[in-house]
């Protein structure tokens, strides 16, 4: 990978950028633009990405080659990071006087680009139609955050954190996108019914299943939805978030967006009842006991199934303490889904909050696999991968 590294303030967070893609086992080379050394020494670079770091047009290489084209070369992506108002304007009109310009002219790696810059100069049209340029040409762009700039302004123009740099670098280059031009939805999490206004009905849910089916999702090239309960997991990056609470909002998420998604994975555990009213005031204890009536939920899954597209692709989950596989097929079945991932409860290692798991994936022409306990996001590849057969 090839970091090309501009002059703007912002160029000592791209040392952490490094520091993150050498931590995911990456072979990373640093370019660096004369303006860039003003703000981070060569040294840092160097001794971060453990390369010689390319400042020097006309500079001699340590081996025999002609280094931008090497660089150009052996780039599975080329990153820049801040870029510059001016070597935006510079790539926009293939300008190269400088080893980042050449480099970026002679690489055919995907370029991904994370502009950084005053709120005026961002939002200038120059600039602007500078990146349209870009981006119509096939460059890739990790937006500017709104926030303090460090010329004192509070606005648009702060470079993506480092994380989000990384996330954005690692879904263009990795797997192989045969989800490309799929849609793909994923549930994931717990809902919670309300009981009044601080008491809920809720489950062990952590959502870390789901959120690893549309992390894997979008890493093979999907437009990916995730339809979340309430949890502190964040959602994968480029994955469009819609966080509900009870099942009733699930469900209207869930079917309204259902009809344009190719593939469905219900991996959310919903609740099958809600109290059948909501206190609007908090329910005073006395000292009698209490009991709360309640109200099936509708059924989201029976839905989708019912539903179901030509060519649509439907995954349930499913977990019971009893006859797990007994009932994951009777489940498959009645809901008209295509796989049943069946979730063992009992296992070590797997199950709510578990960061691997262990589950038989039932077929709807009677195949059954069981993967070994693995982690959820190693799972979630061969979910997908089953998903993308049934089609
Ligand atoms: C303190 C300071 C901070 C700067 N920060 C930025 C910046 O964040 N974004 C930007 O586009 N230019 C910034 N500039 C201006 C660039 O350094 C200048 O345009 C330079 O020519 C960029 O060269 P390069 O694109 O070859 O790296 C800054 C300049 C100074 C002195």
């Amino acid at each position: 990978m090839v970091v090309g590294v501009c002059g703007g303030i912002a160029a000592y967070k791209v040392v952490e950028v490094v520091s993150r893609l050498k931590k995911l086992g990456a072979e990373v080379h640093v370019i660096m633009t004369e303006s860039a050394q003003e703000f981070v020494g060569e040294l840092t670079f160097r001794t971060m990405s453990q390369n010689p770091v390319a400042t020097d047009m006309f500079g001699t290489p340590a081996r025999w080659e002609v280094e931008h084209v090497s660089l150009a070369q052996k780039a599975d992506l080329f990153l820049v990071a801040p870029a510059t108002a001016n070597t935006l304007a510079k790539m926009a009109y293939g300008i190269a006087d400088n080893m980042l310009l050449t480099t970026y002219l002679a690489t055919r790696a995907p370029v991904l680009i994370a502009p950084a810059m005053n709120k005026n100069m961002y939002t200038h049209p120059v600039t602007v139609e500078n990146m349209k340029k870009l981006s119509d040409g096939g460059c890739n762009f990790v937006r500017a955050g709104e926030g303090f700039l460090a010329c004192g302004d509070v606005g648009i123009g702060r470079m993506a954190e480092p994380a989000e740099i990384v996330d954005a670098a690692v879904n263009l280059i990795a797997c192989e996108k045969d989800l490309a031009g799929k849609r793909v939805l994923v549930t994931a999490g717990a809902t919670q019914e309300a009981i009044d206004p601080v008491r809920f009905i809720t489950n062990h849910s952590s959502g870390k299943m789901g959120v690893a089916i549309a992390r894997a999702a979008k890493l093979r090239g999907a437009e990916v939805v995730l339809v979340h309960g309430k949890s502190s997991l964040p959602a994968p990056y480029g994955v469009e978030a819609v966080c509900v609470g009870s099942a009733q909002e699930m469900c209207d998420a869930v079917l309204s967006r259902a009809p344009k998604c190719d593939i469905i994975v219900k991996a959310a555990a919903v609740a099958d009842y809600a109290p059948e009213s909501v206190s609007t005031q908090t329910i005073k204890k006395s000292d009698a006991d209490l009991s709360i009536a309640l109200k099936r939920n509708p059924d989201i899954l029976e839905s989708l199934g019912k539903n179901k597209l030509a060519g649509q692709v439907l995954v349930g989950f499913c977990m019971e303490t009893q006859d797990l596989l007994a009932n994951a097929q009777k489940k498959l079945e009645k809901k008209n889904c295509d796989l049943m991932v069946a979730n063992s409860l009992t296992e070590p290692g797997a199950g709510f909050g578990c960061d691997t798991n262990t589950v038989t994936i039932l077929k709807k022409n009677g195949e059954k696999l069981t993967p070994e306990n693995m982690s959820k996001e190693a799972l979630a590849h061969i979910i997908l991968s089953e998903a993308v057969k049934c089609k």
